[in-house]
């Protein structure tokens, strides 16, 4: 048994974890007319209601026992002053330098991080205006309008969320287009329609070493010195973000156009960083500075407030809660606002790639449930589609439910029918109707008891599927900024609980490595007899079919 099933917290969870499977959320309400105000937080800009969870006030003070016990201020603490908490990497964890509105030193191996954060957005702020105004020309002469990122996971997810979720922010100066597959279809299509003398490239990549990425930025040079038949102006046409400097000037990139990434940015929380560029130069450095003050917000929030108040906090305990108690295998989240259409995709990494672990960061195999798989869409798109399984399956799936009071993009009619679906779906995930009341409504409606009998079963739906309602008051970059750092700060308390090292990604090395090797196979047609007679075949079909 591990450290913290040891822990008193941990026993009396388990034990109400218990008791509560047989409880359903229509008792606890029916008991308890307060738990809106028991259940929920309300920020300056947006409301977090968790009291269609299946809890009560001892849940909660439990659950908060339990962020006590494992030293959540603690860590929270070491976090934010820089400490090593990245202990499998031996690094800092400071997205949230990137964003601190302190001019304090703030110390890393002796380099002051604060220094490097604002040169670099002193450095952003220049370059963007300068692109944005039109004074930074490509080879022709002609003026920057279209600027494609070639990046993927944290290099891309973050800042095609962000510029997506704003895009009625944005006074269309520059087009921004995103590239992160290695499939030649994406790039093909990204390029077609543009002209090579007025894009400009930002190769995103901590490591500047991510295959699919680098193969992108070669296929983007070629296309660029094959219209301007000239090696020069890749200067004028291509800027790097990277943790990597020499090989960014290796692949040809000028040191002037290279802005600066750090070891203790993870890629998952970097678009605070240069890595948000193309979002700078699609709202404007302002909105970009909005975008960061709202995660400021929220990192004082998560800093002062005492964690029964505290909402990333809660949105942790809820999830482990859920996950490692109730016994729940993944987590739905269902933006109803169309802005936050890639927020699922994005959260899928920065939960998954961060707590998806199973060995506690002492090395020793877990033996409770970690976090929970990540999947959603737009909650519209979802309820026609596979809300079905959400409501009646018997696989109970808690959902964040986030939506907006005021539309970015106000069309008459189309909200509130919007907010209703968003309100009705958490009350029926919650309160469900049982046979008797469904046998009643038949029978108003003047069905025979032939049908009844038939269709009765089918239409029960056993509610008690615990949601989450986060309702923002309007997408902007400041609230948007406050949502992503809500949940990051969720992430990180969720780790600590769990004893995972949420910072590091050693999961994804083994099948990189592996693609490696077998590319290299593939191209000097030599299948290696180490593969398994599955992998070898399928390398041997597809080589003959081709
Ligand atoms: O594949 C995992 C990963 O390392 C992510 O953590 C990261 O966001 C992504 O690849 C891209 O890495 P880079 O920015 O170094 O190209």
């Amino acid at each position: 048994m591990s450290a913290r099933q040891n822990l008193a917290s941990w026993i009396k969870l388990q034990q109400l974890a218990q008791v509560k499977k047989s409880q359903h959320m229509n008792t606890l309400f029916a008991q308890d007319s307060e738990r809106f105000d028991k259940f929920s937080i309300e920020l300056p800009n947006m409301l977090l209601d968790y009291s269609k969870n299946i809890i009560d006030s001892e849940t909660v003070d439990c659950l908060l026992a339990l962020a006590e016990e494992t030293g959540v201020c603690n860590w929270r603490k070491k976090m934010f002053s820089g400490e090593k908490i990245n202990k499998t990497e031996d690094r800092a964890v400071l997205h949230t330098a990137l964003r601190r509105q302190s001019h304090e030193p703030l110390m890393i191996d002796g380099e002051n991080v604060t220094d490097h954060v604002q040169s670099q957005l002193a450095k952003m702020e220049v370059f963007v205006n300068k692109v944005r105004q039109g004074h930074w020309l490509g080879f022709s002469g002609k003026r920057i309008t279209d600027i494609v990122n070639i990046g993927v996971g944290g290099s891309n997810l973050g800042p095609q969320m962000v510029t997506e979720a704003l895009k009625q922010y944005s006074d269309g100066s520059v087009n921004v287009h995103y590239v992160s597959n290695v499939d030649g279809a994406q790039i093909v299509e990204v390029l077609r329609p543009l002209d090579p003398g007025k894009v400009l490239f930002i190769v995103s990549s901590k490591t500047f070493t991510t295959t699919e990425t680098m193969t992108n930025a070669r296929t983007a040079m070629k296309w660029l010195t094959s219209s301007s038949f000239d090696e020069s102006s890749v200067a004028k046409h291509f800027v790097a973000v990277t943790a990597n400097k020499e090989n960014a000037t290796n692949f040809g990139i000028e040191a002037e156009n290279i802005f600066d990434m750090w070891d203790w940015v993870g890629g998952r929380f970097s678009l605070w960083s240069a890595i948000g560029l193309a979002i700078a130069l699609d709202l404007g450095f302002d909105k970009f500075k909005e975008l960061l003050d709202g995660a400021h917000y929220m990192d004082q929030h998560f800093i002062n407030a005492p964690l029964k108040d505290n909402m990333p906090a809660i949105m942790a305990l809820i999830s482990v809660w859920n996950t490692t108690f109730l016994g729940a295998q993944s987590q739905a989240i269902l933006p109803y606002d169309q802005t936050l259409h890639m927020l699922t995709a994005y959260l899928q990494q920065a939960e998954m790639e961060s707590n998806g672990k199973s060995v506690t960061w002492d090395g020793n195999e877990v033996d409770y449930a970690t976090v929970p798989s990540i999947w959603g869409e737009l909650g519209i798109n979802g309820q026609h589609a596979f809300y079905q399984y959400l409501h009646q399956s018997n696989n109970v799936v808690p959902a964040d439910f986030i939506g907006s009071v005021e539309s970015v993009t106000p069309v008459k009619g189309h909200h509130e029918t919007l907010m209703a679906n968003f309100f009705a779906q958490t009350q029926a995930l919650m309160a469900g109707v049982n046979e008797k009341q469904v046998r009643a409504d038949l029978k108003a409606k003047g069905r025979t008891e032939d049908y009844i009998d038939k269709v009765a079963p089918h239409k029960v739906h056993k509610g008690n599927r615990p949601t989450n309602t986060i309702l923002l008051k309007r997408i902007d970059p400041k609230t948007l900024g406050s949502l992503i750092a809500a949940y990051e700060h969720k992430i990180f308390v969720q780790g600590i609980i769990l004893q995972i090292c949420s910072f590091d990604q050693w999961g994804v090395e083994l099948g990189k490595g592996l693609a490696a090797e077998i590319q290299n196979e593939l191209e000097s047609n030599n299948i290696s007899s180490k593969h398994d007679c599955s992998t070898a075949s399928l390398m041997a079909f597809y080589q003959k079919a081709k």
